[in-house]
């Protein structure tokens, strides 16, 4: 008998501000799934920067124990030989979080020198799920041409805007909007913000 598969999910984590966004999704995807985890230099050193905390296994674990370390892959953006380059290797979708305007680039036309690129190509072509957060203010417009090009390819773009009808009380709050937001968008469920409700 065909034993079912593990659910997999694809985190591409690129160089553009934003970086607590990315770990609060890492500490909320639920346990059942293996995470591979891509992240490119510039996102490691603005992580550093903007959280004191690398994304690395030692650093994770030393700073965020809660998240399961033990179900991430970390990947490195230059190496392809890997299974998430393929689409053979079956995955639930891939989210890049947060999204530099080069690396919306690179994947809304197709030209894939880093392994996120190749890796958000791939879920395209397969017609899995893919949510760029995508950060940048303003935007010119290549960057709008860029989003609309990923999202009639079937990119979700989810910008890193966070909404204020919840009344956040926190950073953190404003953290958990747009990691919920993107857990939503994956369809994944999530207990970190719950939508509008009335009053
Ligand atoms: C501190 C810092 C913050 C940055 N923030 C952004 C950003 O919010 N959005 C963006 O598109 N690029 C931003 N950049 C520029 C990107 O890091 C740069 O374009 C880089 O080439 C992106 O490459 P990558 O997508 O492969 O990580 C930032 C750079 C630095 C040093």
């Amino acid at each position: 008998m065909k034993s079912k598969r593990p659910k997999r999910l694809i985190v591409g984590v690129s160089g553009a501000s934003g970086m607590p966004y990315a770990l609060r999704l890492l500490q909320s995807i639920p346990e059942e799934y293996e995470i591979y985890l891509i992240a490119s230099s510039g996102a490691q050193r603005i992580c550093k920067s903007e959280t004191g905390i690398e994304l690395n296994r030692s650093s994770l674990t030393n700073h965020l124990p809660e998240i399961r370390n033990e179900n991430i892959n970390f990947l490195s953006n230059d190496d392809f030989f890997t299974p998430v380059a393929s689409g053979s290797f079956h995955t639930d979708g891939m989210v890049v979080i947060p999204c530099s305007m080069k690396t919306l680039s690179g994947i809304a036309n197709g030209y894939t020198q880093t392994l996120i690129e190749r890796a958000a190509d791939v879920t395209l072509k397969e017609k899995r799920k893919l949510i760029l957060v995508v950060r940048e203010t303003p935007f010119n417009t290549i960057h709008l041409k860029n989003m609309l090009q990923a999202a009639e390819a079937g990119a979700i773009i989810l910008p890193a805007s966070p909404g204020f009808y919840a009344n956040p009380k926190s950073l953190d709050d404003i953290v958990d909007f747009i990691a919920a937001r993107t857990l939503d968008a994956l369809q994944i469920s999530q207990s970190l913000f719950h939508g509008w409700k009335e009053v």
